[in-house]
């Protein structure tokens, strides 16, 4: 499917899935408003998303965050072609904020309402940015998910494997709360392993080699928290503990990639999710597929972390084929692409 002029819809995408509160207009492919309220300084302090908390603020911030990306967009509810809003998976009172706005607007204005899947969002967010052809496979890995997937066509993918404990954005934030370095941790361990040497350190590595492609990152978690009590942070430096932990849980990554790309005669390999962002990730996946002659794709950095243009576009081509969701649309903590 191409989104081309002729047939460009409008559409307003709603994200609130975790602790992002985030709304975006397209018009086609031309990205119209992008907006993203995050909430990190309300959950900083604890270290990770409460729920609850997250919930109450997305209350707070979905009906201005809404109004901004529409008057960023120059456009009004009135002209949009559909409204699309994630309905899963995430946390359910985070999800239902969203979802419940979206159903009295578009019911409000009669416009087509369309339920996506936070994940298949994050799969098709780069082919707004790049030609990508299917089938092709898709390393998601985010807070919450660190998955790969056969990507054969618009709408068909198919599960490979996934982590068997924490998520990679997981290993990384609770890695950066272990080195009180704040919350979201990902970001800043990327940037403080600028200046560190991965190989100062050698954290374990855990190798599943089974033809189901899982990840584990536990074990590695662990063996941080062991080293920071035997060693303290006296010994090493901040950057090298960061950069030298940032390479295991990239090796963990990178590895089964390649290997599910070779055994499934896929060319091309899209990395999403907000662990994409990682700047390591990023140059180690693109350098690792060329080696071995891979095409590896990876979105601009807003589309990496969680936003409301990546559920907007997997919407309009949800819409453009004619589907859309009925009023009894509900929130789906646990829903699966
Ligand atoms: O996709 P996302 O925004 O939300 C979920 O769907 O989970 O991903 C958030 C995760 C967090 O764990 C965060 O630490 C991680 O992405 N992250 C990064 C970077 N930027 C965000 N991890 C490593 N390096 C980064 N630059
Ligand atoms: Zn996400």
């Amino acid at each position: 499917m191409t989104l081309s002029p002729s047939n460009a819809l409008s559409i307003l995408g709603i994200e609130t899935s975790c602790d992002d509160t985030a709304a975006a207009v397209l018009h086609g492919k031309q990205i119209l408003a992008n907006v993203v309220s995050s909430q990190d300084e309300v959950h900083g302090p604890y270290g990770g998303v409460v729920p609850e908390l997250a919930s109450r603020h997305h209350i707070r911030n979905i009906v201005p965050i809404i109004d901004q990306a529409l008057s960023t967009a120059g456009t009004s509810l009135e002209q949009l072609d559909g409204i699309a809003v994630t309905c899963g998976p995430g946390l359910v009172g985070s999800l239902l904020v969203g979802v419940s706005l979206a159903k009295a607007l578009a019911t409000a204005k009669g416009l087509p309402l369309i339920g996506v899947n936070h994940l298949e969002g994050h799969l098709l967010a780069v082919l707004l940015e790049q030609e990508v052809a299917f089938p092709f496979l898709c390393l998601l890995v985010s807070g919450g998910h660190t998955c790969l997937y056969r990507a054969r066509d618009w709408g068909d993918y198919q599960l490979l494997g996934g982590t068997r404990d924490d998520a990679a954005g997981e290993a990384f934030d609770k890695a950066a709360k272990m080195l009180g370095l704040g919350y979201p941790g990902g970001r800043v361990i990327d940037k403080l392993a600028q200046n560190g040497d991965p190989a100062a350190l050698r954290f374990p590595r855990a190798h599943l080699k089974t033809d189901t492609y899982s990840f584990s990152f536990s074990g590695l978690k662990t063996a941080l928290r062991h080293f920071l009590q035997a060693q303290g942070r006296t010994t090493y430096r901040d950057e090298d503990i960061a950069a030298s932990y940032q390479e295991a849980v990239i090796d963990m990554l990178v590895e089964p990639t390649l290997r599910a790309a070779r055994d499934l005669g896929l060319e091309r390999v899209v990395v999403s999710g907000g662990v994409s962002a990682n700047s390591r990730l990023r140059k180690r996946m693109t350098a690792a597929g060329e080696q071995c002659g891979l095409r590896v794709f990876v979105p601009s950095l807003k589309l990496c972390t969680d936003n409301a243009v990546m559920i907007a576009f997997a919407g309009a081509w949800r819409l453009a084929r004619g589907q859309r969701a009925a009023l009894q649309l509900n929130a789906s903590a646990t829903l699966r692409l």
